[in-house]
């Protein structure tokens, strides 16, 4: 029997409030992705991306639909499992980068690995690694006001990548940078992709970031429209950016 893939969404819908102001924010979305893949999410406002990678971060769970994760379903986890699963499979990147404020660089990245129970000194090792992955070695004692917005999701994805999760969830990781620095989180997203075989799923509103991904799924109002292979994804940023070094992470 072949693997099941490591994530599928079988007619999810998604209901928000009753009665007169009922919404379906999805309206029964099915999607296989496998493990390894780049993915990129788009559609108009309020299409559903967001409620979406809500259910797939397992922060929210269906009205209706199954989701299953590597074969299990996730939909019939307790809050408690799904948490578990969160925590050890999946990491988040968000717009906003949802650091904590007046707590260095280094402490941000090592909170998934106190949540997870890690020693002090594991978590001072694989934030170390995680810091060099996205290229802030020496950033690590840094606040985040004294970083720029760029540097500040570098460190939300090392953060993000910091406990080896098979799954980087992204949602409008570049919509607070500027052009430059967002092909820089996506020359970095990239590298873990490829080099790290991390499964990055990301929803954007920039063609030129999507370009990245070699799938492209688009929404539009609660249902996938689209869902198709990039031909020609993006292989690298454009040349004279400081881009990921893809290879020193383990
Ligand atoms: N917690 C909530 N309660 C009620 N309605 C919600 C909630 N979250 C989202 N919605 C509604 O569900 C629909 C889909 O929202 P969603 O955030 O998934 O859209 P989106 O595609 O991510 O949009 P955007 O591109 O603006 O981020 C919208 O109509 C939105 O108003
Ligand atoms: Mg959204």
């Amino acid at each position: 029997m072949s693997e099941p893939a490591l994530i599928r969404l079988q007619g999810v819908t998604k209901r928000y409030g009753q009665g007169a102001t009922e919404l379906m924010a999805l309206k029964g979305i099915s999607l296989s992705i496998e493990a390894g893949e780049f993915v990129a999410i788009m559609g108009p406002s309020g299409s559903g991306k967001s409620t979406a990678m809500n259910i797939l971060g397992c922060l929210d769970t269906p009205s209706a639909g199954q989701y299953l994760f590597r074969g299990a379903h996730v939909e019939s986890l307790t809050r408690d499992q799904r948490a578990r699963l969160r925590r050890r499979y999946l990491g988040f990147v968000f717009q906003g980068f949802n650091l904590l404020a007046r707590t260095s660089a280094q402490e941000n990245v090592e909170l998934p690995l106190l949540y997870r129970g890690d020693s002090p000194a594991r978590r001072r090792e694989a934030a170390a690694q995680a810091l060099q992955a996205v290229g802030l070695a020496g950033w690590e004692q840094h606040m985040p006001s004294e970083l720029s917005g760029g540097q500040q999701q570098r460190v939300a994805i090392a953060r993000a990548i910091a406990t080896q999760p098979a799954v980087v969830l992204a949602d409008e990781p570049t919509g607070n940078l500027d052009t430059q620095r967002s092909h820089e989180i996506m020359g970095l997203l990239l590298a873990l992709n490829r080099d790290h075989g991390i499964t990055v799923l990301m929803v954007t509103h920039e063609p030129d970031m999507a370009a990245y991904a070699r799938r492209m799924v688009h929404f539009v109002d609660g249902l996938v429209a689209l869902d198709a292979p990039n031909p020609h994804p993006t292989l690298a940023a454009p040349a004279g950016l400081a881009t990921a070094p893809g290879s020193e992470v383990t």
